[in-house]
């Protein structure tokens, strides 16, 4: 069939038509269990009432107005992401990558003010993922994300995840900061010791470097903390965020501590989206829900009935799962057999999932899923794991 869209995705041939808590439905009523959350975007669920009468409210009154002028709501979704994190300002833009070049900035400004431009580099790591454009694509370095695309963008130092030897030796005089997703996402759920995590900060410390974190997967209490970096007590200087703040509408936004930020002046960064009025309403109504008493003990307990429920199953079909990975409610599996086979068995088992590097497969369902249905995912998740094993063990027998 020949299509009228850019042939970049890999689509799965089925389409929704309505959406409801953790369930999608296609047109023909197909009932699919969603753990994949439109790559831990969903948050909140399919139609959460609150998000669904806030849209429709704001809808009603004031879309869009550009950021020439004040905008209520954003000021206020500013105010109670810095009363509950690190930072002291937000810029908000559309995307995880407008967030993280945001953060890609402010860092380099940063030491510009200080009177050191020549202090742009920053350090990253392999696995890493930060978004598709120039920058983004250059932060990450990975050779599938640049071929073709030109030149590299320059100011990206990459050394392996976890290796603080390794970053003690890249730091030099030019490097501005490092950059780290506290739980790398797409790199396939690898979580970063606390001990990293400190010692990193140490490191900035010492050489007057910024401690940039990528939480846009990992964010908005998707580990069963508002920000995963709580876990390990280490505070960033900067940080972007995006996916679950949304809940499904398109925003992220880059935080900043108020030493970190004095380089991002008047006239130096804009964008016209970011921040509008309907995306900062919605932003509101998730901070509304996830901020609200309970909600991420819930997280936690949901994210610990499940790994559980996981582990029993990898005992069951050890020819299957290597290990079971994450924090909260961003698991992963870690395959012996190939992704793609797991990936595939729970379709078949109408759960949704989506894959990630280190052959892993992600479950990131909608952080207000019940019990019921944790339950209910593990047998199907169960079942899956059973026929891959079969067909492994076919697939053996016939060799
Ligand atoms: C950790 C991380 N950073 C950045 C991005 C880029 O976000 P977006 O696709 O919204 O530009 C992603 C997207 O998957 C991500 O997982």
């Amino acid at each position: 069939m020949t299509s009228a869209l850019y042939p970049t995705f890999a689509r799965a041939d089925l389409a929704f038509e309505r959406g409801e808590g953790i369930r999608l439905y296609t047109a023909d009523g197909e009932e699919y269990l969603d753990f994949a959350s439109g790559i831990a975007v969903n948050s909140v669920g399919h139609s959460h009432p609150h998000l669904v009468e806030t849209l429709a409210e704001q809808a009603k009154r004031l879309w869009h107005v550009s950021n020439l002028y004040r905008i209520p709501e954003q000021d206020r979704l500013g105010e109670r992401l810095a009363e509950a994190t690190f930072a002291d300002v937000s810029f908000f833009t559309n995307s995880g990558a407008e967030a993280l070049e945001t953060a890609i900035k402010t860092a380099r400004r940063y030491h510009y003010a200080n009177g050191a431009p020549e202090r742009y580099r920053l350090i990253t790591f392999e696995g890493a993922f930060h978004g598709r454009t120039l920058a983004t694509i250059a932060a990450g370095g990975q050779e599938k994300y640049l071929e073709g695309f030109g030149p590299k963008v320059d100011g990206f130092d990459q050394v392996p995840f976890g290796d603080l030897d390794a970053v003690k030796a890249a730091i030099g005089p030019q490097t501005a900061g490092i950059l780290i997703e506290p739980v790398q996402g797409e790199g396939g759920i690898r979580v970063a010791p606390n001990a990293f995590l400190r010692g990193l900060r140490e490191l900035c410390d010492e050489n007057g470097l910024l401690l940039i974190y990528d939480e846009v997967q990992s964010g908005v209490g998707r580990t069963g903390k508002l920000f995963a970096y709580e876990w390990s007590g280490v505070a960033p200087d900067i940080m972007g965020i995006a996916k679950g703040i949304g809940g499904g509408f398109p925003m992220g936004a880059c935080l900043a501590t108020n030493e970190a930020v004095k380089g991002m002046v008047h006239g130096v960064h804009g964008t016209t989206f970011g921040g509008n009025p309907l995306a900062m309403a919605v932003g509101n109504a998730v901070l509304d829900i996830v901020l609200a008493p309970g909600f991420l003990q819930h997280v936690r307990d949901a994210g610990l009935r499940f790994r559980q429920g996981l582990a029993r199953i990898q005992d069951t079909c050890p020819g299957v799962i290597e290990e079971i990975r994450g924090e909260g409610l961003m698991l992963g599996i870690k395959c012996k057999a190939p992704n793609s086979a797991v990936l595939s068995a729970l379709r078949d088992q109408h759960v949704l999932s989506v894959g990630a590097g280190d052959n892993v497969a992600r479950l990131v369902p909608p952080l207000t899923i019940e019990n019921v249905d944790i339950d209910l995912a593990l047998d199907r998740i169960e079942a899956a794991c059973r026929a891959v094993s079969d067909n492994l063990e076919t697939v053996e027998a016939g060799q």
